[in-house]
C-alpha cells in the first residue's frame, strides 16, 4: 500500500517572566510554588519553529534539533508524548489517502524536526518556545480537541515556563491547588494588541549556557533559602493582583516598579539558596544600576515618567522593556555607549529585539 506522511508545522516565540516562577512543589508534574506572569515575545525573535510528521513507515520516534538528532527518552518528553496521545483523535484527509484511527497513535511513530532562530546555547529560554512549540504542533497533527489553557496543563510537564508560551501577549501560569496538576495551567490576561507599545530589547551579556540549571537552582532553593517560603506565600500573591492590574490600566510606572523588584527578589533568593546561586555578572550589575539611576532621575522630575524596566532570568542578560519606540530607540543608544559589545561580538547577537527604531 502506499506509505503517506502528514505533517503539521508551528512557531511558537519564547516568553519573559515580569513576576518570576521559582520552586516547584512537585517536580515530576512540574507544579509551581507560587503564580507567574509574563510577556510573549513578538515571533520574530527568540522563536522556535517544529515540524512534526507521521507515518506508517516510521519505525521509531525520532527528534532533530537544529539538524542534530536528539534523545527523546527523557521523562518530560515522554510525559508530553503521553498525554498527548492519550487524547488523540481520528484524523481523515481523502485527498492524501490519511485514514488513522485515535486507537493508531498508539502504535505510529513521529518524526520531530525543530529549529530555533537563536544560538540554543545562549543562555536564553529556549525549553519554554520548544516545549510549546512541541506540543501545539503535534495537538494539531493528531486533532485535539483541548483548547490552548488545557494544551498548556502538558506543555507545563515538558518544562514549566512553556505553559505560557501557548499564548501572546501577557499570560499567567496559575498555580492551581489539585495535586495532579490539572488546575495548574497559563490564561491569557490581555491579548498581544492590549499593550503594543511597549519594546522589548535583550542585551546578551554572555552567550555561555549557565551553569545551575533552573530544575537543580529550584530544588536547592526550595531545600534550603529561608525566604523563599516568604516569597511564595507573602510577597507573589499580591504582586500578581497588583501586576494584572498595571496590564489591565497600562499602568508602566507600576509594571516597571514590580517587574524590576520582582527580578530582584528571584536573584536575592537565588543568592540565599546555599551554596548561592550567581546569575547576574558584574556587567548584569552595572546595567541594572544603571537603569535604576535612569528612572530614579526620571522620576525626580516628575513622578509618571518611569521608562524602562528591567528583568533578568536565570542568566546574565538583562531583558529591558521601554515604555515606547520612542524610549526604546534612546535606551539602545544608552546601552550601545554605556556598554558596546565585545569586539567579537556582532549587533545582532548582542541585542535582541527591533533594532529599526535606531532609524
Ligand atoms: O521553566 P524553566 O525550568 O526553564 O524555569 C524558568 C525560570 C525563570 O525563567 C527564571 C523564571 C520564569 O518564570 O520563567
Amino acid at each position: 500500500p502506499a506509505k503517506w506522511v502528514s505533517m503539521v508545522t508551528a512557531r511558537t516565540p519564547t516568553n519573559i517572566a515580569v513576576i518570576k516562577y521559582w520552586g516547584k512543589r512537585d517536580e515530576t508534574l512540574i507544579l509551581p510554588i507560587n503564580d507567574s506572569i509574563s510577556v510573549t515575545l513578538d515571533p520574530n525573535h527568540l522563536c522556535t519553529t517544529t515540524t512534526v510528521s507521521v507515518s506508517p513507515s516510521f519505525d521509531q520516534d525520532r527528534m532533530w534539533l537544529n539538524g542534530k538528532e536528539i534523545s527523546l527518552q527523557g521523562g518530560r518528553f515522554q510525559s508530553c508524548l503521553r498525554e498527548i496521545r492519550a487524547r488523540a483523535q481520528d484524523v481523515e484527509d481523502e485527498k492524501k489517502g490519511i485514514k488513522i484511527k485515535k486507537e493508531d497513535w498508539q502504535n505510529l511513530h513521529l518524526h520531530i524536526a525543530s529549529y530555533n532562530n537563536f544560538p540554543t546555547a545562549a543562555g536564553l529560554a529556549s525549553s519554554a518556545a520548544g516545549l510549546a512549540c512541541l506540543v501545539f504542533s503535534l495537538a494539531k497533527l493528531m486533532n485535539l480537541k483541548e483548547d490552548n489553557s488545557q494544551l498548556s496543563a502538558i506543555a507545563r510537564q515538558g518544562s514549566g515556563s512553556a505553559c505560557r508560551s501557548l499564548y501572546g501577549g501577557f499570560v499567567k501560569w496559575i498555580m492551581g491547588k489539585e495535586d495532579n496538576g490539572s488546575d495548574s495551567l497559563a490564561v491569557q490576561l490581555a491579548d498581544e494588541k492590549h499593550w503594543d507599545e511597549l519594546v522589548i530589547i535583550i542585551a546578551v551579556v554572555s552567550a555561555r549556557q549557565k551553569e545551575t540549571s533552573s530544575t537543580s537552582g529550584m530544588r536547592d532553593t526550595v531545600e534550603t533559602s529561608a525566604l523563599i517560603q516568604h516569597r511564595a506565600k507573602e510577597v507573589v500573591p499580591k504582586r500578581i493582583i497588583q501586576m494584572e492590574d498595571a496590564i489591565q490600566k497600562r499602568d508602566f510606572p507600576s509594571f516597571a516598579r514590580l517587574a524590576c523588584t520582582d527580578s530582584n527578589q528571584f536573584h536575592a533568593v537565588c543568592l540565599d539558596t546555599y551554596p548561592p546561586i550567581f546569575y547576574m555578572n558584574d556587567t548584569s550589575h552595572r546595567q541594572d544600576n544603571q537603569l535604576c539611576r535612569e528612572m530614579e532621575s526620571c522620576r525626580r522630575n516628575t513622578s509618571d515618567n518611569v521608562q524602562v524596566a528591567y528583568t533578568f532570568d536565570a542568566g546574565p542578560n538583562a531583558v529591558m522593556i521601554a515604555r515606547n519606540r520612542k524610549t526604546a530607540a534612546l535606551l539602545l543608544q544608552r546601552l550601545l555607549y554605556n556598554f558596546p559589545p565585545q569586539s567579537d561580538t556582532d549587533l545582532d547577537s548582542y541585542i535582541i529585539g527591533d533594532k529599526s527604531i535606531l532609524q
